[in-house]
């Protein structure tokens, strides 16, 4: 069993570290630099068909929604086409808007989540144009879909998925190029630039895996908190979910992801003393800095220990925070990759120094195939 984890404890901890490939598989083939493009295997929307889609809607569940809203912003940065991300389950479930200039887009690891197979079906019913993003060959997201493009991450076994979401974030990149190349959005030189910044993550994710021992120090002081919230703006938003998310379902730790904005309409009501506020901040274009460390000094006045994963070289942050977790520095649409394993390994060593399952977290399923 050892051997197969290679050498790892768990499953999880093998996929976390595997990310670096998987994310290069998930590019390799595909990204023509030279012509500032991408290549689908299987792409067969004409350039007139993606010209006239007036909406994307994304359906999917769990980790691969959150994967949905780092999505819409990618897509709506570089193809300027308005993005709906729906959870599947609750899609299935109403009378929603679709009409033929809609691609729907589902997002799924495993191929046969059951709420995103009967959302995407209905969507395809109702006349979009239906296409998938997903890890499994032949599954049956895949045989339903007009096209699909696999991620490539290779098998996932631990139920808390981690190399699934970053090259499903990578994918939903290249899509984003692809369209905005293919509507007019970005021009040849554009693209090469955003495909260039997807060149240099593999190598970043390599790099910030070594912050390990430094997640590992956290782990270790927060790992009887009762609650945490996680706190990030803009692309980084997704993050902030995605992290509560991971530490919930293995730690069994209460958890909420919050819109940094929205701290002051709720959560800001929890925080006191025995509260770790993981605030997802690295420096971002559209994202006022300054209101990212207005959410820090907010948690501290009130007493609140802040846990700060920032850029490499960033200055003003490190002195404000209790912790910090330093990464380096990618462009914005694709900083949720680089920024979402440091939250995975936290996840990860909090389960572990509980004495938790890790890979078979009580109560869930690697696959949902039911309602
Ligand atoms: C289950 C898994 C999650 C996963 C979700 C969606 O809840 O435990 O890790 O994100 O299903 O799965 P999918 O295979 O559709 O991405």
């Amino acid at each position: 069993m050892m051997a197969e984890k290679g050498g790892h404890k768990h499953f999880m901890h093998k996929e976390i570290l595997e990310q670096p490939r998987a994310v290069a598989d998930t590019v390799r083939g595909r990204m023509l630099l030279t012509e500032g493009d991408v290549h689908f295997e299987g792409w067969n929307l004409t350039p007139e068909k993606v010209r006239s889609l007036s909406k994307i809607t994304i359906l999917a569940c769990g980790t691969s929604w959150h994967s949905g809203v780092a999505g819409k912003h990618m897509i709506e940065t570089l193809a300027r086409l308005p993005v709906e991300v729906e959870l599947a389950s609750e899609f299935r479930y109403r009378d929603p808007i679709v009409e033929s200039s809609h691609l729907a887009v589902a997002i799924s690891q495993s191929g046969e989540t059951a709420d995103t197979l009967a959302a995407f079906k209905e969507a395809k019913s109702r006349g979009a144009t239906a296409i998938a993003i997903c890890n499994v060959i032949g599954s049956a997201m895949t045989r339903e879909a007009e096209f699909s493009v696999m991620t490539n991450a290779g098998p996932e076994i631990g139920v808390a998925s981690t190399k699934a979401f970053t090259t499903q974030l990578v994918a939903l990149y290249l899509l984003a190029v692809k369209l905005g190349r293919m509507r007019g959005t970005l021009s040849v030189a554009a693209a090469q630039e955003h495909l260039t910044h997807l060149t240099q993550i593999p190598k970043m994710i390599e790099d910030v895996l070594k912050c390990e021992p430094a997640v590992k120090r956290v782990a270790r002081e927060f790992m009887n908190a009762q609650d945490f919230l996680f706190l990030g703006r803009g692309p980084m938003h997704p993050v902030a979910l995605e992290g509560a998310l991971k530490l919930k379902e293995i730690s069994y730790i209460h958890a909420e992801g919050y819109a940094g904005g929205e701290m002051k309409h709720g959560p800001i009501a929890l925080i006191d003393e025995k509260m770790p506020v993981v605030v997802i901040a690295p420096k971002q274009p559209h994202v006022a800095y300054e209101k990212i460390i207005g959410n820090i000094e907010e948690v501290r006045a009130r007493g609140g220990q802040v846990i700060a994963v920032i850029d490499e070289d960033d200055a003003q942050v490190g002195g404000l925070a209790n912790h910090v977790i330093r990464i380096p520095a990618a462009c914005a649409l694709l900083a949720p990759v680089v920024a979402t394993i440091p939250l995975q390994l936290l996840a990860y060593h909090v389960a572990e120094m509980r004495g938790n399952d890790v890979d078979q977290p009580r109560n869930l399923a690697k696959s949902v195939t039911v309602e």
